[in-house]
């Protein structure tokens, strides 16, 4: 068996992160000293129930917590205010109370509708987190942020809620489509490029193995990705400040998301690769990253499949740089109209710009989409 964990230290409210191989089947072990009482909800999604289900529920049985299961469709639309309200139906029918712990399991999606929905229910009862994509595993489930997507854009309303612990299971990732996991695979080079140059030279080296399937890599880029966060969020759990380093190749992604309209054509991850190469394209226009820098970010990423700027992106032909610019605007973090980038130095030491010079900016996403 082989487990590592990584603390999130914050106070009265720290929690661990529990990386294996076979996490999963020791989720009842785990979570059971967590509970006052023996029972709790699974929310899930129906792919995750059907290939991932009978593990779950087989540990919780053999440590005793009865449990009920509530399905929902997978897939984005899920994250909405209707299905929150459902599910805080659901909750309230299967009298769950502020000590109890509600199990996320799933991805994204599920992670954050369901930690949104423990963050108000009853002002506030206890979640795990017990994430299936290696997104939700190396960023989502980490760190609190929860929400669901409102018609005026994605994430517009929540709450940052800690879970009680997350638990990261290898052979999970084993049933994700391959798009998925490159979509994960984005953020954990965005680990390495934004604050950690050895962890992206390792990345360089063992992409292949990562994808392959190796176990022991995976864990290793789950544990260092998820070390890095918890460092981050335990600073700034409210992102005042670093935790925004976070959102390295966001600003310029969630344009590019927004402008296929969040469709399949484009996924988070996806999204986010390329506003990662956009983002160090643009550090060196801006004369503060070398390009050789900026070459290797976009050679990683293009090495497993991932686009790395505008051009790699078939979809996105025919957008206009105005549009994009218009689109990072709307971004939620948008401070009194000025734009704030992560920016990078070099590998391994991104910085925040903030009023970052929008007249540069378009004039650079014209260069792009020309
Ligand atoms: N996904 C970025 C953050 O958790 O802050």
């Amino acid at each position: 068996m082989s487990e590592d964990r990584v603390t999130v230290g914050l106070g009265s409210r720290a929690y661990d992160i529990v990386i294996g191989e076979d996490a999963l089947d020791r989720a009842g072990a785990l979570i059971r000293p967590l509970m006052k009482r023996p029972r709790t909800v699974i929310v899930t999604d129906e792919n995750v129930r059907a290939a991932q289900g009978p593990r779950l529920e087989a540990s919780l049985k053999s440590a005793g917590i009865a449990f009920e299961t509530i399905a929902l469709p997978p897939g984005e639309a899920t994250k909405s205010f209707e299905n929150l309200q459902m599910l805080l139906g659901r909750l309230l029918d299967l009298a769950i109370d502020r000590q109890d712990v509600v199990i996320a399991f799933g991805g994204g999606v599920i992670g954050d509708l369901t930690g949104f929905a423990s963050a108000v229910l009853k002002r506030g009862c206890r979640f795990a987190q017990i994430p299936t994509s290696l997104l939700a595993q190396v960023d989502s489930s980490v760190g609190g942020k929860t929400g669901v997507n409102a018609p005026q854009g994605k994430n517009l309303i929540g709450a940052f809620h800690q879970p009680v612990i997350v638990i990261s299971d290898m052979r999970a990732l084993d049933t994700l489509p391959p798009r998925e996991l490159g979509a994960g695979f984005a953020e954990i080079v965005k680990y390495g490029a934004l604050g950690d140059a050895a962890f992206f030279g390792w990345l360089e080296e063992n992409a292949k193995a990562v994808f392959a399937g190796d176990r022991d890599a995976r864990i290793y880029a789950v544990k260092r990705s998820c070390e890095m966060k918890a460092k981050i969020v335990a600073a700034d759990e409210r992102e005042t400040g670093e935790r925004a380093l976070l959102n390295l190749g966001h600003t310029f992604g969630h344009a590019l998301e927004a402008a296929l309209g969040y469709s399949a054509k484009l996924l988070h991850g996806e999204a986010v690769a390329a506003g990662m190469g956009l983002a160090f394209d643009f550090s060196v226009r801006q004369g503060v990253c070398a390009a050789a820098d900026a070459e290797r970010v976009k050679r990683l990423l293009r090495s497993v499949g991932l686009p790395a700027g505008i051009a790699d992106v078939p979809a996105l032909k025919g957008v206009s740089g105005e549009r994009l610019l218009d689109l990072m605007r709307q971004d939620k973090k948008v401070d009194a109209g000025a734009l704030t980038l992560i920016l990078a130095r070099k590998i391994g030491a991104a910085y925040i710009q903030k009023d970052a010079p929008a007249g540069e900016i378009l004039a650079f996403l014209n260069e792009n989409t020309a």
